[in-house]
């Protein structure tokens, strides 16, 4: 990929910066910014580590939209944080604000870009910033299941003691509360966890799962996570640059899969170098039908 823009440098965008450097998932990195200074600063930090790894990405900080111009993927990571207490709702109005205020710089400098949408509450956004943009959907998704499912993932591996390479789970719905942790999906090396775990385990380790930002959260008092989210944008990053067809739980525009039509929510897409190419649609259970539509209904009343 030639050019990614992160748009709002803060500790998830930085993180994520630091990753796609060094991973050379592009040639040219931008990270824009509202401060200049601060955003060249970092810029040229993350830049001063590529002797020390050996990346050739170059990382460029600006305060100018411009500076977005031709990317191919725009990801947006900038807007205000959780704080203790506060549900990822609870940011909707500044958010939406924040997203607004960049759209139109969006789409005159990165018309043909794809979109990957981080800011919380992420699943509100993803389905304004489609909107705001008029982009096909395929080309506007969200971060949220693979943070989620990573969660999962690692609590199982601490309590079973497995390794955690051996362990794949999914996690669909919004990025709230009311997520819907698909335990049933859930395999180590293919063996369905029920084998290995009781049904109160699991339910507890669902409930961590839910939970786990706002326990971060908690625990660091003034951040909410930013190393795990980063890591998550990075592989749905990789998947889009190298074309690796990977099935990556997203927050995707719906147009009728799960029976939901506009809204976006974390569901199984296929990741391409088009973006989200197709939604998965997944057999469930009554029970799991519930879950996802009770979910759906969160969502669908912060978009209203
Ligand atoms: C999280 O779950 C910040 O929403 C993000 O940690």
């Amino acid at each position: 990929m030639k050019k990614i823009t992160i748009v709002g440098p803060g500790r998830v965008g930085e993180s994520t910066a630091q990753i796609i450097a060094k991973s050379e998932l592009c040639r040219e990195l931008v990270l824009l910014g509202r401060h200049e200074g601060k955003t060249k600063g970092i810029a040229l930090d993350i830049q001063e580590t590529a002797p020390v790894f050996g990346f050739d990405t170059r990382v460029v900080g600006d305060a100018d939209p411009a500076a977005m111009t031709d990317s191919d993927l725009v990801i947006f990571t900038a807007g205000l944080p959780r704080k203790p207490g506060m549900s990822r709702n609870d940011l909707v109005d500044s958010n939406i604000t924040v997203l607004s205020s960049v759209v139109d710089d969006i789409k005159r400098y990165a018309p043909d870009a794809m979109l990957l949408i981080v800011t919380n509450p992420v699943d509100i956004l993803t389905y304004h910033a489609w909107r705001g943009t008029g982009f096909p959907r395929q080309r506007v998704f969200g971060l949220s299941g693979v943070l989620d499912a990573a969660r999962m993932a690692s609590f199982i591996a601490l309590e079973t003691g497995y390794s955690v390479k051996d362990i794949t789970t999914l996690v669909i719905g919004g990025h709230g509360d009311a997520m819907v942790p698909l335990a049933r999906y859930a395999c180590i090396n293919g063996i369905p966890i029920d084998q290995f775990l009781d049904a109160a385990t699991i339910e507890r380790l669902i409930e961590h799962t839910r939970k786990g930002g706002a326990e971060i959260l908690a625990l660091k008092e003034t951040s909410s996570a930013y190393d795990s989210p980063a890591a998550s944008i990075a592989i749905m990053v990789d998947a889009v640059v190298r074309n690796r067809r990977r099935i990556l739980p997203c927050v995707a525009i719906l147009d009728g899969e799960y029976g939901e039509k506009d809204i976006a929510m974390g569901v199984p897409v296929v990741l391409t170098s088009q973006g989200a190419e197709h939604v998965v649609e997944l057999p469930l259970t009554e029970n799991e039908i519930a879950a996802l539509f009770s979910s759906a209904q969160q969502v669908r009343a912060h978009i209203k």
